[in-house]
């Protein structure tokens, strides 16, 4: 099923709360938090004070992309916070499958992030631990870059990889995506979306979610 899920990143901010708003009345299902720590990656975003806050606001589904070193030191507290979704960098993790046991045991969805540059092979021992896998089509770090072409062929290489081992993890796509993409990403094997500057950039994030569902379910 696909879902569409607007990075808060791009939000205001000042005005969580409606932008929550904005894109559930436009389709979205799911919210995506971007929590960044300046070591793991050149930005620092927002941490589990916001996730707590936004638990209360919202009973959308909280999906907490930890782009953070030493992951495992935080990933359960996160889900504490109310993360429904929470994934941890493969190159960030040492002790990868105690991780994703961990944030199950703690009732989450567990995740695997990976980034551009490191192969879909990667994930080969990890894939039965992880509920689904958040492929990263950008490097991480900031909002509003652009799509790196070669992950149509990488979506399609990690479909083949999860079906090879008979599990049904889902997958899903960060970094450039917007309405003239999402059905490519879509036919390659990503199920949810995520999307920040084309949902949030324009200020007109209802019609903006729509129309990128819109977009993404002729495939459907
Ligand atoms: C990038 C983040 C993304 C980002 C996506 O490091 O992981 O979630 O917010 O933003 P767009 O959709 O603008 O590329
Ligand atoms: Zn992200």
């Amino acid at each position: 099923m696909f879902e569409l899920a607007p990075s808060l990143l791009s939000a205001d901010f000042t005005r969580l709360k409606e932008d929550i708003e904005a894109v559930r009345e436009g389709g979205a299902t799911v919210l995506h938090v971007d929590v960044m720590d300046g070591h793991f990656v050149p930005n620092i975003t927002i941490g589990l004070p916001v996730v707590k806050s936004l638990r209360k606001a919202t009973d959308m589904v909280i999906d907490c992309h930890l782009m953070i070193s030493e992951p495992d030191r935080y990933a359960v507290q996160f889900v504490k916070a109310g993360a429904d979704m929470v994934s941890v960098h493969v190159e960030a993790d040492v002790h990868l499958q105690r991780t994703l046991t961990a944030i199950r045991e703690e009732g989450a969805r567990a995740g695997v992030a990976i980034n551009p540059g490191t192969p879909v092979s990667a994930l080969e021992e990890v894939l039965p631990f992880a509920d689904f896998i958040l492929l990263m089509s950008v490097n991480p770090g900031f909002g509003g870059q652009s799509f790196i072409e070669t992950s149509y062929a990488k979506l399609k290489k990690l479909r083949s990889a999860i079906e090879e081992q008979g599990l049904s993890t889902r997958i899903e796509i960060d970094g450039g995506i917007d309405a003239t993409n999402v059905a490519k990403v879509v036919e390659a094997g990503a199920e949810i979306v995520v999307a920040g500057s084309a949902v949030y950039g324009d200020g007109t994030p209802t019609a903006s979610a729509r129309e990128m569902i819109e977009a993404a379910t002729v495939w459907v």
